[in-house]
């Protein structure tokens, strides 16, 4: 194969290709690991397994890997597999790349046409005994947890109707029940949005459609013990686009931001629309509903951060220009209208996270990231350009901050956080440093309440593993 991969910032730096399928026994780790972490990280990473077929391409179109640290009394096992999608198996028949531009088939070589173009990149789940991979353009792709064996399309043994279920799903830590969403849920462009619940026993119990003010990228949702929300920003979408072989996202300031509320086990019916000026954000780090109050915390920013996006919207924005900052948003339900009061809680950031066992309901503490340039100029790693370099604890009531940040030469993967079988302890977070240097990766883990000492242990990884998008913890007992 020639190398043809683009010198762009999406192929280049800690965004290169990996391509490694790969086992290794019992990861070297400097310091102690804490004898409460047993359990296994997954991680998904987009890593195309060839070069892009139209010269250039965005990270986000690259075939999913799932990466696997498997934690066994004070012992680290590697495991990096890709999923086998149909789309990963027509390529590799064929030795190339056979797909065009993102998400849009109508771009593709007539071979593949009509057939699935799922990577199921961005987020593994383990619910109901079933670890998912998911994409937001498709549906889930069934692994097996210890092997990373691809088992198949999971579509709830076929009874789920939309076409896409959200890398973003809520679970209810205490009813184990799974909420989700899908978007584009009757095909390209559609406003159609299903709005599923999942029983623990990973049953689908509830499919219920609506339709969003218009099409956008609908990443991320909330759910709070009472209430679902939807909230709906201008990165948007239009089939006549597609069809004359244009981008599938483009940035359209002059649209309004949606919020759709409903309660959680009412109807879509009940779905109320709040409305505020054009924002574009990706994560929310947690939800919660006090009385007539509903709150969402997140980082919002001013224009959406995607370089391959803002070019097919004909803008081009400094990173000082995009950054907003975390914030709440709260919305009243017993006022009439479509205003809602937004409360700044900390300095810009993304990849925000809460302990799930705080999930949907009022809690003190959150962890997100953000770039600090006095560090150091911006390093290429992940979808946006430059990656995080510093990890935030936020107590969320005070607006107190405590961070980490590796070094100048080094940036940030998305945290997990890990719980600890003390009572009261914090847990630990655990995240991939990419070392721009070395070009090598270290998995460092911090105890959470303390994360401005630095790591207890740092994981030696003998690779350079490219960024990945997101992972999920899941302790030994529920595996
Ligand atoms: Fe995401």
């Amino acid at each position: 194969m020639p190398n043809s991969f683009p010198n762009s910032m999406d192929f280049t730096g800690f965004n290169a290709p990996s391509r490694i399928e790969c086992d290794i026994f019992d990861l070297v780790v400097a310091g102690k690991l804490p004898a409460d972490i047993n359990g296994s990280w997954y991680q998904t990473v987009p890593d195309p397994q060839f070069p892009p077929m139209l010269g250039k391409d965005t990270y986000l179109s690259g075939d999913g890997m799932m990466r696997l640290f498997r934690f066994e009394n004070g012992h680290v096992d590697f495991k990096q597999r890709y999923i086998q999608t149909e789309r990963f198996k027509n390529e590799r028949r064929a030795r190339r790349s056979l797909h065009g531009l993102y998400r849009n088939p109508y771009t593709d070589d007539p071979s593949v046409r009509g057939k699935p173009r799922g990577v199921n990149n961005t987020t593994p789940i383990f619910h109901g005994g079933r670890l998912l991979a998911l994409k937001e353009d498709s549906r889930a792709m069934e692994v097996h947890p210890r092997t990373l064996e691809t088992l198949g399309e999971w579509n709830y043994q076929g009874k789920l109707r939309s076409q896409t279920m959200t890398a973003h799903t809520r679970p209810d830590p205490e009813t184990g029940e799974l909420y989700f969403f899908g978007y584009e849920a009757n095909g390209l462009a559609t406003r159609d949005v299903a709005y599923c619940v999942a029983n623990k026993d990973g049953e689908l119990i509830r499919e219920e459609w609506f339709e969003a003010p218009y099409c956008a990228m609908m990443h991320d949702f909330a759910v709070t013990k009472e209430h679902a929300i939807f909230p709906v920003f201008p990165t948007t979408s239009d089939l006549g686009r597609l069809r004359a072989g244009g981008a599938h996202w483009i940035w359209e300031p002059t649209k309004d931001s949606f919020i759709g509320i409903m309660p959680r086990d009412g109807s879509v019916k009940d779905l109320r629309w709040f409305r505020g000026p054009a924002t574009s954000a990706y994560h929310f780090m947690n939800a919660y509903t006090e009385g007539t109050r509903v709150h969402l915390d997140f980082g919002c920013g001013k224009v959406n951060p995607f370089p391959f996006i803002q070019e097919a919207s004909g803008i081009q924005v400094h990173p000082q220009d995009m950054a907003g900052s975390f914030v709440r948003w709260t919305f009243d339900l017993s006022k009439p209208g479509e205003r809602f009061e937004a409360t700044v809680l900390g300095p810009g950031g993304d990849m925000p996270r809460a302990a799930e066992k705080d999930a949907m309901k009022d809690y003190e503490i959150g962890y997100y990231q953000t770039f600090d340039p006095t560090l150091g100029p911006p390093l290429i790693a992940g979808p946006v350009g430059a990656g995080f370099n510093t990890i935030l604890r936020l107590e969320v009531r005070s607006g107190k901050l405590k961070s980490f940040h590796p070094d100048g030469q080094s940036t940030v993967q998305e945290h997990f956080h890990i719980p600890s079988q003390t009572p009261g302890h914090e847990g630990y977070l655990g995240f991939i440093v990419d070392r721009h240097a070395e070009s090598l990766s270290e998995l460092f883990i911090l105890d959470a309440q303390h994360l401005d000492k630095g790591p207890l242990a740092r994981v030696k990884v003998p690779l350079r593993l490219r960024v990945g998008v997101h992972g999920n913890w899941i302790p030994a007992a529920a595996l």
